[in-house]
């Protein structure tokens, strides 16, 4: 059985399989396809030619093919690492409100003056002392892709939910991708400030779905919160920090980066502009990245705060320049030793993407593709 990725050109199959390229080009001819030696062959080309040689192929996706060469961690090379939470929730019941509330007065507060930009993922040092990095997740239905996207490189998910309202469809949305995710969930029960905020009913809502929260005598963390006045939002922080604990969230921090891109966008005078967190190793400036079909040289790094970093461990978010386009929110991105790498597996994956959009009808640009993050 050979492994191979879709697109491999007939040179590198022919060394896959040992055999000269001068024979795969031959036995082609013979079968009335005429390749040269760096043509990219597809999947029915590869499996045809594979067959002829004796070979079964098993194609992989190249995200598996890196998962594959992923080097396994020693357990003396992991370190303890921050919670990566995503907040969740219905439109309107207080997301970007509470992560406003934290930045606020966890963020600020140590670097006044500091320009607070909208990156869509940030994060913070608690009173006493503990990292937590969050991500701000768009509360629209039309996110739903991104959003469940998102809560696969989440540790812990908080669901708001308002409490002078009811479980909505997204609510429900938001508990089933934690769920579907395996990520533990508290739940934010939000906006108590207001007259007619009842939070008993919610946590009843929240009982009829067979979600027991502690109160109530169940597994299930939850907190009344006010982001507008910040009324419990420490207890709503300390709970992140006790659920963290329990998932014992450890990183090798002494190697090449990994990670997922959060958004990315063609900015007027730098370039393009990704979010991306951090996952494992210590992304530094002037690595070479590959993020979904892009590759650069870190040109420059940045906090949430604007802050010049030169170097990015795990659970870190940080906006990145120097990718030569943007990828898409979700995207894993990966340090390459040499820029030769990189740019291989970005022409396969673009080329692949190619072909999706031929094959759909619908011919997206890669441009677009970044428009529409
Ligand atoms: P989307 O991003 O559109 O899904 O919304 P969101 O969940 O981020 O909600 P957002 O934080 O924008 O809050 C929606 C509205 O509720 C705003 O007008 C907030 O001022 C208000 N709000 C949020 N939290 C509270 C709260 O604790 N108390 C009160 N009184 N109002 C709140
Ligand atoms: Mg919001």
């Amino acid at each position: 059985v050979l492994k191979v990725t879709e697109f491999i050109s007939a040179n590198d199959l022919a060394s896959l399989m040992d055999v000269s390229v001068n024979q795969v080009i031959a036995t082609c001819m013979s079968l009335g396809m005429f390749v040269s030696i760096n043509q990219r062959l597809d999947a029915e080309a590869i499996t045809i030619i594979a067959d002829e040689f004796g070979y079964e192929v098993e194609f992989a996706k190249p995200d598996e093919e890196i998962e594959a060469a992923e080097e396994e961690d020693s357990v003396e090379d992991l370190q303890d690492r921050a919670p990566i939470v995503t907040i969740m929730g219905h439109v309107d019941h207080g997301k970007t409100s509470l992560l406003d509330y934290i930045r606020r007065s966890k963020v600020t507060a140590d670097e006044a003056g500091g320009i607070t930009q909208h990156i869509g993922a940030y994060d913070v040092r608690t009173s006493d002392g503990h990292k937590i990095a969050f991500l701000d997740t768009p509360g629209h239905e039309a996110f739903t892709a991104m959003r469940a996207r998102g809560a696969k490189i989440t540790d812990v998910a908080i669901i708001v939910i308002a409490a002078d309202d009811s479980i909505m469809p997204q609510t429900k949305e938001a508990i089933n991708h934690a769920q579907v995710a395996g990520v533990p969930m508290i739940f934010a029960i939000n906006k108590v400030d207001k007259p007619n905020a009842n939070p008993e009913k919610i946590k009843e809502e929240l009982a009829n779905m067979n979600l027991l929260v502690e109160d109530w005598g169940g597994k299930y963390q939850s907190q009344d919160i006010s982001a507008k006045t910040g009324l419990g939002v420490d207890e709503l922080l300390e709970k992140v920090l006790l659920e963290a604990e329990i998932l014992e969230l450890k990183a090798n921090p002494n190697k090449r980066a990994v990670g997922t891109v959060i958004e990315a966008s063609l900015d007027k005078g730098r370039g393009y502009v990704a979010t991306i967190m951090v996952q494992a190793g210590t992304l530094k400036v002037g690595d070479i990245m590959l993020a979904g079909p892009h590759y650069g040289r870190v040109k420059a790094m940045f906090d949430h705060k604007g802050k010049k970093l030169s170097e990015a461990g795990p659970s870190t978010p940080v906006q990145v320049l120097g990718l030569g386009g943007a990828p898409q929110a979700g995207d894993t991105f990966k340090v390459y030793e040499t820029e030769r790498e990189a740019r291989e597996i970005a022409n396969s994956r673009e080329q692949l993407l190619r072909e999706q959009s031929m094959r759909t009808k619908k011919h997206i640009t890669l441009d677009e593709i970044g428009r529409r993050l």
